[in-house]
């Protein structure tokens, strides 16, 4: 295939998703507040310039992420990896499991969780339906369905956002030139389902990958995912981000992708400390995560509205948290960041 022809075809895949999920959303408001009609979800139209606005931001994200492909951070087939399986065995199980997250909502049920399923042990923090899902993070039920939850929130743009890791991630290991890339250690921390992992494995096929959640169900499905790649060895590791179960000096990266806005201040703080101590000296570290304030003011409608929609407690405080002070006071350096759609990048040195 021709480069243009691959550019427009990925463009078209992109814009499929963006009006796929755009249809979710419209048809899944409208039948289910006929059905249950919501108390308090009063969900504030998008005013069209604001809209104009996001549709811009995507269309950048995906240039980017094409560039990012053409400049060979990653190969161009990673921009059109769907997980076409999930999507046809579990798009029905959304359906049917929207009943039950538009009741909670309605109710206010926020720590809401099957009898089956175990909450001792967890932080009382991490105990929460975040965005009215099912179980919170802890059954298979819930595992099943989040990548096509996120990726419907996102207009399929989830992964697109999270490859926007990789290119400063591999100028960041540029510092461990002299090593064998066979001898590179990167750390996912809050690697949820395994998708930054498998994004990550295709930009550094030899580095040894690392992951670790709280979530037993979501590193069994990380686990399976990454198990589809021949030759893989999953290295996933059940812990709290707040201790890591590594040694210092351990890792030549470790990323951290969509988890500090789910996170109290005191704990992302926590997490920051513990992201220093296992990076190697001359180590990055990267986190994506929301959008704040500061970077995209006019996305402020947006961010306002959406820790009330979709059950994000700690989203308030986290969209004017000063990350880059935070970083900063823990000893990192050289640290920069970068907006792309609807997520904020931080890149950030441990000094060598
Ligand atoms: C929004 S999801 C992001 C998952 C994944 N990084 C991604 O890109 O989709 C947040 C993840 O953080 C995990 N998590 C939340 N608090 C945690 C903590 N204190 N320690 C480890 N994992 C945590 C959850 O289990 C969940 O998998």
């Amino acid at each position: 295939m021709s480069d243009t022809l691959t550019k427009l075809t990925y463009q078209s895949f992109q814009q499929g998703k963006n009006y796929f999920g755009l249809a979710h959303k419209i048809i899944s408001t409208q039948l289910l507040s006929l059905a249950s009609p919501p108390v308090e979800l009063k969900r504030r139209p998008i005013p069209p310039e604001l809209l104009l606005k996001i549709n811009n931001r995507l269309n950048q994200l995906i240039e980017t992420d094409w560039q990012d492909a053409e400049r060979g951070v990653y190969p161009h087939s990673l921009l059109f990896d769907n997980p076409w399986f999930d999507f046809f065995r579990y798009y029905p199980v959304v359906w049917l499991d929207m009943p039950q997250i538009w009741g909670r909502a309605n109710q206010k049920k926020y720590q809401d969780f099957s009898s089956e399923v175990a909450t001792d042990g967890y932080p009382s923090y991490y105990l929460q339906n975040f965005h009215h899902q099912t179980d919170g993070y802890l059954s298979d039920l819930s595992a099943n369905l989040y990548d096509l939850q996120v990726e419907i929130l996102f207009g399929g743009s989830a992964d697109a956002m999270r490859r926007r890791i990789l290119a400063p991630l591999k100028q960041g290991l540029q510092a461990f030139n002299s090593i064998s890339p066979g001898q590179i250690r990167v750390l996912d921390v809050a690697c949820g389902t395994g998708r930054t992992l498998k994004l990550i494995r295709a930009a550094l096929p030899q580095a040894s990958l690392f992951g670790t959640d709280l979530s037993p169900a979501y590193l069994r499905k990380a686990n399976q995912l990454l198990s589809e790649i021949p030759g893989e060895l999953p290295q996933l590791l059940q812990s709290n981000a707040e201790e890591l179960p590594y040694l210092d000096n351990y890792f030549h990266a470790v990323t951290c992708v969509f988890l500090f806005h789910e996170l109290p201040a005191d704990v992302r703080q926590r997490v920051i400390e513990q992201a220093f101590r296992v990076t190697k000296p001359g180590g990055v570290f990267i986190i994506c995560d929301s959008i704040q304030v500061s970077d995209s003011p006019e996305l402020m409608p947006i961010m306002e509205s959406f820790h009330e929609t979709f059950h994000e407690p700690y989203y308030k405080h986290y969209i004017t948290d000063d990350l880059v002070e935070r970083l900063a006071k823990t000893g990192f350096e050289k640290i920069t960041t970068e907006d792309h759609f609807m997520s904020k990048y931080l890149i950030a040195h441990k000094p060598a």
